[in-house]
């Protein structure tokens, strides 16, 4: 059998520069309204001509946005029989949670602390994707944000880079499966490399400046689990990262990524970014984009149009680009053509692609998604779980609430609205016959200021319904929250207010929502607050006056049934914050992970105005069931630098039904060669315990939990210091321990 690598090297020796270029040129392929171009900046109309004359002329190795299964066939059969050794084409999408199942977003996954949950929605999206003629996805996003300003937080896990990392990690075993190529599995490309979430002020897009220290120890951890955990591809930032456009960077691409992680796959620009290194001020024109980008290890262009690497030819006869740089670079697309079986199944079946999409079994799995990673932020005098027996109507407000677009979240594109639950249609199925259930939205719906280019996708643009009288509405709502036993309020931000090119200056509930809120609460009436967002939001007034509040995030296709069993207390909400919840904007960038400080005693009134504490900590999410915490032990109090620690705990359920926790560690160097943080969290376990149920659970800190990058020493160091151990349900667990670690090895 002839193998990947002779069948590669094969076809390079076969190229010329030109189809080189085109091997490592992809293009977007996509018909939107011809509005939509000028937002864009490409000829909406032109584009998709061009990109097939490509095809034809052999100059494009990829191609993204397509989803149809018949359009992927028509196009791979134009570049098949367009480039004289007929290479198929590698189609790529952001299938970033869900294709046609849409789960619960990211942010929300993560929130779900469940690995095994995270990976089987995506090996979901992934057998979707593949049967439709998709071989890799743009995600996961593993970018660490820390300043919910910067709207893709909601793509990413949070704050943590160890939380983070076991998220990527599980994301790309479900997207690619045991291996690369395995059926119904798809490339899994972790972006956007380095550092994009740390933009200054959380603008989208503007500058990054980041220490090393951060970069190792912070931005890179997610990184390094997801080319460990083998994905077949990375993609690059758009922004400078310390001066310079991440996209240029060899250090990242070459260094680090290849040389120190082993990495064998290949990297991707974000889109035109090879092209915007000159927009930077970077590169002098196109041709010195070019050249630079592929020096420096950048394998595939991603390109809306007029893409740099056309000039490649032109940079190696000058001899700016290095061949053998360029070489390496054709081999990595090659390889992965070969892996994902293009060259010998490079059409896909249509008829299998529509029952895969129908198949009910994703809707199972995105509706099993959304109850996990719901989380409970309050759930005074236990006003949840509703008793459907004693409730005989509900009052269902906000504009969110039957919004079919709004439930999906963001970056979702082919959807299904028929199949998609929201809230109210949830409440209304759970609650029966029996119940009455009325719905008013209350309020208009906002407006972005500065519309982004997702609003211009069909559907994406939230409207009221025509001779809305916001007044009225106002009114109406109010009157059925007053003449109901319960008020099911949900609130948040539109979905084209959060992902990409939606930065935000302030964490407010958008437009009246919160009068509204206010006005119910008044009514006396019991109230229940659904949030629907993707970044934490400003709750200080609801926690101070709404009994029960909920983050529902945007819980995809299945959402108002996951909802509703969740109210009703089919299921119990049993997922945690995966980022620390300020309580004001003028409180982020807020992590819980930060240094003790000379004043640590104060750490609570750094500002005169505002507490400086979350308003939830990182870790935090109640249930239904209620946890103690007994007999934190670790095996060894004193061990040497290269040994493990177990450390276990005992974990009770004490109330009368099933419910999950999310078992927790932090530890915290108390000495050493660099000030480290109070606490990081260095091990989490998602258990599941019956009524009244007790369980040990252990967790091992081995030199990998307790090693750091150090600045003083720009290199990795293991300290001998006493560390403290905290267990427990939260970043604020109290029940503690510690053990020593010293340079003398220690009898075991
Ligand atoms: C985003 C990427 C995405 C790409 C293709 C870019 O604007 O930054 O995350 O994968 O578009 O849609």
């Amino acid at each position: 059998m002839e193998t990947i690598q002779s069948k590669v090297d094969e076809l390079i020796t076969q190229m010329s520069p030109a189809e080189k270029a085109g091997q490592l040129t992809q293009y977007f392929y996509f018909r939107l309204p011809a509005d939509a171009g000028p937002a864009l900046d490409f000829d909406a109309d032109a584009q998709p001509k061009s990109v097939e004359s490509a095809l034809r002329a052999g100059a494009a190795g990829s191609l993204l946005f397509v989803t149809d299964p018949a359009e992927i066939n028509r196009l791979q059969r134009l570049a098949i029989e367009g480039n004289r050794l007929g290479i198929p084409v590698l189609f790529g999408f952001d299938v970033i949670h869900g294709l046609r199942t849409i789960f619960p977003v990211p942010i929300a996954m993560a929130a779900s602390w469940d690995p095994d949950t995270i990976e089987r929605g995506q090996s979901v999206a992934a057998r979707e994707a593949r049967a439709v003629g998709i071989h890799w996805t743009f995600a996961p996003m593993v970018d660490i944000a820390r300043d919910p300003r910067w709207g893709r937080i909601i793509e990413g896990a949070g704050e943590d880079p160890y939380l983070g990392a076991a998220v990527a990690a599980a994301q790309v075993r479900g997207f690619q499966g045991g291996e690369l190529g395995a059926p119904d599995h798809v490339i899994a490309g972790p972006k956007h490399f380095a550092g994009y979430g740390a933009a200054l002020g959380g603008r989208d897009y503007d500058e990054v400046n980041l220490s090393d220290s951060e970069l190792w120890n912070v931005y890179f951890p997610p990184f390094e689990a997801a080319v460990a955990a083998g994905a077949g591809n990375v993609m690059t930032a758009y922004m400078d990262l310390n001066g310079v456009p991440a996209s240029s960077s060899r250090w990242l691409f070459t260094e680090v990524l290849r040389d120190t992680w082993g990495f064998e796959g290949f990297v991707v620009s974000d889109a035109n970014a090879v092209r915007s290194l000159v927009t930077h001020g970077f590169a002098t024109d196109l041709s010195d984009a070019a050249a630079r980008a592929v020096n420096a290890g950048m394998d595939l262009e991603m390109a809306v149009s007029d893409p740099a690497y056309r000039h490649l030819p032109e940079a190696l006869e000058s001899g700016a680009a290095s061949p053998q740089a360029m070489d390496a670079s054709v081999r990595r697309v090659l390889q992965a053509k070969v892996r994902m079986g293009l060259f010998d199944a490079p059409y896909v079946d249509e008829d299998r692609a529509r029952e895969v999409l129908a198949d009910p079994a994703h809707r199972d799995v995105a509706r099993i998604a959304a109850e996990r990673s719901a989380v409970l932020l309050r759930n005074e005098g236990e006003l949840l779980p509703l008793d459907a027996g004693s409730v005989s109507s509900i009052a269902v407000i906000g504009p969110l609430a039957d919004s079919k677009r709004d439930i999906l979240g963001p970056w979702v594109f082919d959807v299904d609205l028929d199949e998609t639950v929201t809230v109210l249609e949830g409440i209304r199925a759970r609650a029966g016959d029996g119940v009455r259930v009325d719905h008013a939205r209350g309020v208009r719906v906002v407006q972005r200021e500065f519309p982004s280019m997702f609003d211009m996708f069909g559907g994406n643009r939230p409207e009221d319904p025509e001779g809305f009288d916001e007044d009225a509405e106002f009114q109406h709502a109010v009157e059925l929250a007053r003449g109901a036993d319960v008020a099911v309020v949900v609130a948040g931000e539109w979905q084209n207010m959060i992902g990409e090119a939606a930065s935000r200056s302030s964490l407010e509930l958008p437009g009246r929502q919160l009068e509204l809120l206010q006005a119910v609460v008044e009514t006396g009436t019991s109230v229940v607050l659904l949030v629907m967002n993707g970044r934490p939001l400003d709750l200080r007034w609801p926690v101070e006056h709404v009994p029960a509040i909920l983050d529902i995030w945007y819980p995809g296709t299945q959402g108002g049934t996951a909802v509703a069993n969740l109210l009703f207390g089919d299921v119990t909400p049993g997922g945690k914050l995966p980022f620390s919840w300020p309580r004001t904007v003028g409180q982020v960038p807020m992590v819980y992970a930060h240094t003790r400080s000379h004043e640590p005693a104060n750490q609570a009134r750094r500002y005169w105005d505002e507490a400086s504490t979350p308003l939830f900590p990182f870790g935090y999410g109640l249930s239904y069931g209620r946890f103690e915490y007994a007999d934190l032990a670790v095996d060894h109090p004193v061990i040497s630098t290269t040994d493990t620690v177990t450390v276990s705990v005992k974990v009770t359920n004490t109330a009368d039904r099933e419910a999950d926790e999310v078992v927790q560690l932090y530890i915290h160097q108390r000495t050493g060669s660099a000030s480290r943080p109070v606490r990081e969290l260095k091990g989490f376990r998602r258990v599941t315990l019956l009524a009244r149920e007790s369980r040990t659970v252990q967790f091992r800190v081995g030199p990998s939990e307790r090693r750091y990058w150090n600045a003083a020493v720009q290199d990795w160091v293991t300290d001998s210091s006493t560390f403290d151990v905290w267990v427990g349900g939260d970043s604020t667990a109290q029940l503690s321990t510690r053990f020593e670690v010293t340079d003398a090895d220690q009898p075991a």
